[in-house]
């Protein structure tokens, strides 16, 4: 079938749709990181950092959230060096999507110049030293990516979760989860430990080689634009779950929001650490039926989904009205 798919708008035409088949179970889904990826809608996955629309509405979001709760930003003492590391690997790669407004440029006493035009910033600082940036180097480049942050260490053969900014977690905690290891942090998922998908992944990430970038998707739904779906607040979310099939089917429709993460993973060349970067994109299934291709194969998904998984992903209560309303809207 050929559909014409020009007159879609950006978020449609830029959403990293995630399923190749019309069955999704967990699997190691990790492929090489900067290379685009055509979809029934258009395309993404050029870059590893994605500016979009959303850019200063989800930074003024992130700045709202870690004023009223400045824990989703943390680190372990020994993960200093990391964090400047994570810095400037993501001034780079900040630079490379956006050449015509971001760049760093080193000056010649050993500082730095990092211009943001989107944000009309330029700063000096010196690798280094927490003098010369107005906050510590995470907190400083969180506030200019919409991507959430994670640093982890590897040590004693493991890797251990031992830094983030993350304000937009899918229904996790970092303050619950920091210094914990891979294997404990992916504790509560089903399925993962038996089948050897995450001792896979774990072994994965620990042969990564310095300067190395991997990426994978995951998915969820959540009801409402809600990028803060943190344990966190869960009181303000939680509910919804339960309560957004109680009106008519259209109106679930708009509410109800088809979640893909972008994660990449990162090999930190100078500190060795693994850098995690968690991109969160929403897109309501009133969009994603615009899309014949997605629409079918998503409500496929939803009518197949093993209910462990389902209950997992805190979609049980509405996945099957989800599946039948986008059957009907076809
Ligand atoms: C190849 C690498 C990875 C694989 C295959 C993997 C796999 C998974 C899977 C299957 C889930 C359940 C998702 C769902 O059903 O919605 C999950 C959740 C999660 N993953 Fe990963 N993951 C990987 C890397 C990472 C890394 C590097 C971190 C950072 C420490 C991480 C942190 C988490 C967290 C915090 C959750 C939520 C757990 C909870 O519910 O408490 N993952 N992961």
């Amino acid at each position: 079938m050929t559909t014409s798919t020009s007159h879609l708008p950006g978020r449609i035409a830029r959403f990293p749709f995630p399923f190749p088949a019309d069955h999704y179970r967990y699997s190691t889904n990790v492929e090489p990181a900067r290379r685009p990826v055509s979809t029934a809608a258009g395309q993404w996955g050029k870059h590893v950092i994605d500016i979009d629309d959303s850019y200063r509405r989800e930074l003024a979001l992130r700045e709202e959230i870690l004023a009223a709760d400045p824990s989703r930003c943390a680190q372990l003492p020994h993960m200093r060096a990391a964090t400047w590391d994570a810095m400037l690997t993501v001034m780079h790669e900040l630079a490379a999507a956006r050449p015509e407004s971001m760049s760093l440029r080193s000056t010649p006493d050993g500082g730095r110049v990092w211009t943001n035009r989107m944000l009309g910033i330029e700063q000096h600082f010196t690798p280094g030293d927490e003098g010369s940036l107005p906050t510590g180097p995470l907190r400083y480049i969180g506030s200019q990516v919409q991507e959430d942050l994670v640093l982890l260490d590897q040590r004693e053969d493991r890797l251990f979760l031992d830094a983030g900014l993350v304000t937009f977690a899918a229904d996790w905690s970092l303050s619950f989860d920091i210094g914990m290891n891979f294997l404990e942090v992916h504790g509560p998922v089903p399925r993962i430990h038996e089948n050897g998908v995450i001792n896979r992944a774990h072994q994965f990430l620990m042969r990564l080689q310095p300067g190395e970038a991997y990426r994978r998707t995951n998915w969820t739904m959540t009801v409402d634009r809600r990028l803060d779906t943190s344990t966190e607040t869960y009181p303000l979310w939680g509910r919804d779950r339960r309560l957004v099939v109680e009106g008519d089917a259209d109106e679930m429709a708009e509410r109800l929001h088809l979640r893909v993460e972008v994660q990449h993973l990162i090999r930190l060349a100078e500190s060795g650490a693994v850098l995690f970067l968690i991109r969160s994109y929403l897109l309501p299934l009133t969009d994603l039926a615009r899309v014949p291709a997605w629409r079918s194969r998503f409500a496929a998904v939803l009518a197949e989904l093993p209910q462990d998984m389902a209950e997992y992903k805190g979609i049980d209560r509405f996945r099957d009205q989800a599946a039948a309303w986008l059957r009907a809207a076809g």
